[in-house]
């Protein structure tokens, strides 16, 4: 598939969107200031799959986190995007199939997933406006 580009205009803070690109799920979301400061605070080492939220975002671009949006224990789709959804312990999503708890870096922290949730390939062509691919 051929790049996409999209607005992130419309993602509201605290929320985030679903998208297909190449027949696979991403989220994109807005995140709060709440959420980033908690992603900064934790001790990398500690982590299942020690990477920095600096390293998963685009600098100067912290407040959107652009992630593959399939569990990496078995696939499912993780709840977090829409207002009201269980975002897990740790302000990120919640896989309701077997308990696996992401953070606002779309981090593991606890459950049966090994590894972060992806980043896909993107870059920002303005302030609110990505390419993906
Ligand atoms: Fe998400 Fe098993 S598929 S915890």
């Amino acid at each position: 598939g051929a790049p996409i580009e999209l607005d992130l205009a419309p993602i509201a803070e605290g929320q985030a969107i679903k998208l297909f690109w190449r027949g696979k799920l991403i989220f994109v979301r807005h995140r709060t200031k709440k959420e980033i400061d908690e992603a900064r605070a934790v001790n990398v080492a500690t982590l299942p799959d020690p990477q920095s939220d600096q390293e998963r975002v685009k600098e100067g671009h912290a407040q959107f986190l652009v992630v593959y949006g399939n569990c990496t224990h078995l696939g499912c789709v993780p709840l977090g995007n829409a207002p009201g959804d269980p975002k897990g312990d740790y302000d990120g999503w919640f896989c309701p199939c077997h308990g696996s708890h992401y953070d606002s870096s779309g981090r593991i922290r606890k459950g049966p997933a090994p590894l972060n949730l992806p980043i896909p390939p993107y870059a920002f062509m303005a302030d609110t406006k990505i390419k993906i691919g």
